[in-house]
């Protein structure tokens, strides 16, 4: 793999400035952002006013967890533009995420709040090791998903050549792939397995390929499929992290040379980690819930958001703003297994730990009797299709799970194709448990 650590001279000097200057600049932006939201957003003037609590009353960051969380029923409740803190006409852009059900959560966005989100999406491809001049085949999908536009905006800013490619299409993306020449993919974890199997289906050597780094992210992955995409393109894996409620693609990116977890760009937000509990804020290190407050955002400002991602905050490496360590998964995606907290994540490792069985997996929940009953499905790699070789893997994956998780589940593998591939974020837990 190509060295592609970038240029110190090409850094923003925010991204080394001392932890002072940091801190300096995230209370006079937070002192803003709370009086911008106080006086231009009805819902934060009754959420404070309820907590007894003034913008003025924050002299010193740690005075932040006096203040009300903000959760995404509320962006719902004042659907579609009851959390906007300016005009509607003021917007350059909406974006929506679209949930599972009812109405979609709406994020407005100011000419500055786009500029300001290209800059740092353009901070989180240079921390990736892209650079201008560079070709950057983006296959998040474009639309109201920030993926698209988001990752768009980053790689002109940093005079990137973008190739607005969105998601599907498998094969027409392979062909590009093979055509352009890019030195960069942007792509959820998952759907690069879709493109890495087609590769493979028309017999082309993946490694080969021009790619030299891979930036994924919407979605969580573990350090398992790292090494798996590393190994099968010969390139890097780096993770981008974002959430559509506080701006998109690029809160936080890992930097290609350490790849040590994510840097949170503590400039425009201000992290948090609670215990999901009780709500208390936790010393940093310690693993808990991730909650944003944004710092500079005009149209939308969050105070307090509550992501329900779990991960823990770290102090910087290759740059002075603290990391998030990769995030195991969201709180509603934790499945509780006769008592076993468990998260699909965990079972992305173990199954990358079976030889035969293909990276592609879903987890169903169903009922038997008066228990619930977890089975994995996955799918063996082309060449161990036998039964015998199934009935193996099948078992192998079983114990790995039984001894590292402590739960039982079913094992069933498949035959190559025969799980649900992803567009774009997979759907890794169906559960048909009866509703109660
Ligand atoms: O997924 C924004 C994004 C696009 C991030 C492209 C990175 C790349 P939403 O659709 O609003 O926005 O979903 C946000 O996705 O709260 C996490 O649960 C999950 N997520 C995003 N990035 C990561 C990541 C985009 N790197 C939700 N690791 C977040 C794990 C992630 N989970």
């Amino acid at each position: 793999m190509k060295d592609l650590t970038p240029d110190p001279s090409d850094l923003e000097p925010i991204e080394i400035a001392s932890r002072d200057e940091i801190a300096a600049l995230q209370l006079e932006r937070l002192k803003w952002s709370l009086a911008h939201a106080y006086q231009n957003v009805p819902f934060y003037r009754s959420a404070f006013d309820a907590a007894g609590v003034r913008p003025e009353d924050l002299r010193e960051l740690s005075d932040l967890a006096r203040f009300p969380f903000t959760v995404k029923t509320d962006l719902r409740d004042n659907y579609p533009f009851g959390m906007l803190a300016v005009p509607r006409e003021k917007l350059a852009r909406i974006h929506a995420s679209s949930g599972t059900t009812g109405k979609p959560t709406v994020v407005g966005h100011t000419r500055r709040d786009l500029d300001n989100w290209a800059d740092l999406a353009a901070r989180s491809l240079r921390a990736s090791g892209v650079r201008a001049g560079d070709l950057v085949h983006n296959a998040y999908g474009y639309g109201l998903f920030t993926g698209g536009l988001g990752i768009h905006g980053g790689a002109e800013r940093l005079g990137a050549t973008v190739v607005p490619i969105s998601g599907g299409m498998t094969e027409r993306q392979v062909m590009l792939i093979n055509d352009f020449k890019p030195d960069a993919i942007t792509v959820t974890p998952s759907y690069m397995l879709n493109i890495l199997e087609q590769f493979r289906q028309h017999r082309l050597d993946p490694r080969a390929t021009s790619l030299k780094v891979g930036i994924f992210g919407a979605e969580p992955w573990t350090d398992a499929m790292r090494r798996e995409v590393e190994d099968a393109f010969d390139m890097h894996a780096v993770d981008i992290y974002g959430l559509s409620e506080v701006m998109g693609p690029g809160v936080a990116n890992e930097c290609v040379e350490t790849k040590d977890g994510l840097h949170f760009w503590e400039d425009h937000f201000y992290p948090e980690i609670i215990d999901p509990q009780t709500g208390e804020v936790l010393p940093d290190g310690e693993p808990g819930e991730l909650v944003i407050t944004t710092l500079s955002r005009e149209a939308q400002p969050m105070i307090r958001y509550r992501t329900r991602d779990l991960t823990r905050l770290m102090p910087g490496t290759a740059r002075s703003m603290r990391r998030i360590a990769k995030i195991t998964g969201r709180s509603d995606d934790m499945i509780i297994l006769r008592g076993v907290n468990l998260f699909p994540t965990q079972i992305e490792e173990l199954l990358l730990l079976v030889p035969g069985l293909a990276p592609h997996f879903q987890l169903e929940l169903t009922r038997e009797g008066r228990m619930d009953a977890l089975t994995v499905h996955v799918e063996a790699l082309p060449g161990m299709t036998g039964e015998d070789a199934r009935a193996k893997m099948a078992g192998e994956l079983a114990h790995h799970i039984k001894s590292v998780i402590g739960v039982s589940a079913h094992v069933d593998v498949a035959q190559p194709g025969m799980v649900e591939r992803s567009q774009g974020k997979a759907r890794r837990v169906v559960d048909r448990r009866p509703k109660e």
